[in-house]
């Protein structure tokens, strides 16, 4: 089930931010998202378990998504589909027009995902990505 992040959510995302990414979020600065009024972010959970999440922030009228994780042992069952599917439609509710979002080219399954929903390519930031360091493409979607 898909909802918005709350403060319960934060360790848990946390423990995925570090299992998913080479320089995670901390809970520090993800708590910190849940009093952002230009932050968006959702959680998707089965029993109380985080299986991934979505997050974004807005500057009308556009969004950046800022992450999206799925749990390793979650994947390829159409959580992180739905989870981009839902704040698409969440932002375009809020007047939102247009989606960027950053990715590692050497992210192959994410690139496949974000294609798939839409997202074309209109540039690449050379140099964005630390540990290990690597351009990120800059990816649009009109919604
Ligand atoms: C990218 C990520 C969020 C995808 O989540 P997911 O729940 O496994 O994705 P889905 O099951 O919804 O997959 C949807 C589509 O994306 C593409 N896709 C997802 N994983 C893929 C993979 N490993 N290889 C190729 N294509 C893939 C496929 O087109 C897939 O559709 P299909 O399963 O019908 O073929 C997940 O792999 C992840 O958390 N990765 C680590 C964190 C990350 O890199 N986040 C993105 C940062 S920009």
């Amino acid at each position: 089930m898909i909802v918005p992040m709350r403060e319960h959510h934060i360790k848990q995302i946390a423990s995925l931010e570090t299992q998913c990414f080479s320089d995670p979020w901390s809970e520090a600065s993800i708590a910190e998202e849940l009093r952002n009024p230009l932050s968006t972010w959702l959680v998707d959970e089965t029993d109380g378990v985080v299986t991934g999440y979505i997050g974004a922030q807005s500057v009308p009228p556009e969004a950046d998504v800022m992450n999206l994780a799925v749990s390793p042992a979650c994947r390829r069952q159409g959580i992180g589909a739905r989870l981009l599917c839902t704040m698409t439609d969440v932002l375009h509710r809020e007047g939102i027009e247009t989606l960027f979002l950053e990715v590692r080219p050497s992210n192959v399954a994410a690139i496949a995902l974000y294609k798939r929903h839409g997202f074309v390519q209109v540039g690449r930031r050379p140099k964005y990505y630390v540990n290990p360091t690597e351009d990120a493409l800059i990816l649009r979607k009109e919604l």
